[in-house]
């Protein structure tokens, strides 16, 4: 995602936490967030140039057309090193959490707190869990309504932007007040079933979810130089429901 689909997000998700669980982030988030996980959910793609190792972390390339995904096959960077993939980087940015509270912990868990919670957004996004060929949808020019764009730019951003602009006068709080209330609405039973992976990690049903997605949905009927508008946006348009 780009800033707006993190910051989205890590509000909605920051607002879900147990006691224990929002007290850890509390205490883990620096002084100057000010208690605002969203506040920090793009910084790993800040690091991604001082980092540089963690550049993989936040995709999964899945061999091209054929919309499935395994973590054994598909979870490694371009030199075949095995576990590099933004599922890879979730299992063990929570096994590092996991540590919070034991023994003077090892791992600079601020730092894997701003991964994970990151990381939880790139997974949703469709086409971070896409085909290599096309790297995800970036190689693949488009417009969008008539503004030049690139396919996976234009779910980054684009989507989001417009929906933003459109029904919610450009407010983001806005926006994130009504996936807020559909997620204990109409989405209820739904989000019954995500709670259900919320102990462990369970970024593989992520990725499977994702390709999925980005087979049905991204890359359905788009070619190089396709003119794509607003029809995903719907699931941002709450009173469509
Ligand atoms: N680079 C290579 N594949 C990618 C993907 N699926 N998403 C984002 N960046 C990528
Ligand atoms: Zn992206
Ligand atoms: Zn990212």
């Amino acid at each position: 995602w780009g800033i707006d689909g993190h910051l989205i997000t890590c509000r909605l998700a920051q607002t879900r936490l147990s006691k224990s669980a929002a007290n850890a982030v509390s205490e883990l988030l620096p002084a100057y967030a000010d208690d605002d996980l969203a506040s920090l959910c793009s910084w790993a793609d800040r690091v991604k140039f001082r980092y540089h190792w963690s550049s993989p972390l936040h995709y999964i390339d899945t061999p091209d057309n054929l919309c499935t995904y395994q973590y054994n096959r598909d979870c490694k960077d371009e030199d075949g090193v095995q576990d590099r993939c933004v599922a890879g980087a979730i299992n063990n940015y929570t096994n590092q959490l996991l540590t919070y509270g034991t023994t003077a912990s090892q791992y600079n868990l601020t730092e894997a707190l701003l991964f994970l919670s990151h990381f939880i957004g790139d997974i949703h996004q469709p086409l971070h869990v896409g085909f290599t060929s096309d790297r995800g949808g970036n190689t693949i020019d488009v417009h969008w309504y008539t503004r030049k764009s690139v396919l996976h730019h234009v779910w980054d951003d684009n989507i989001i932007e417009t929906a933003e602009e459109r029904f919610y006068d450009s407010n983001v709080d806005e926006l994130i007040n009504a996936l807020d209330k559909n997620i204990t609405t109409v989405w209820a039973n739904q989000a019954k079933a995500w709670a259900a992976c919320s102990n462990t990690a369970c970024p593989d049903i992520y990725a499977s979810e994702g390709i999925k997605a980005a087979c049905e949905w991204a890359y359905k009927g788009v070619d190089e130089g396709s003119v794509l508008e607003g029809k995903f946006m719907h699931v941002l348009l709450i009173d469509a429901y």
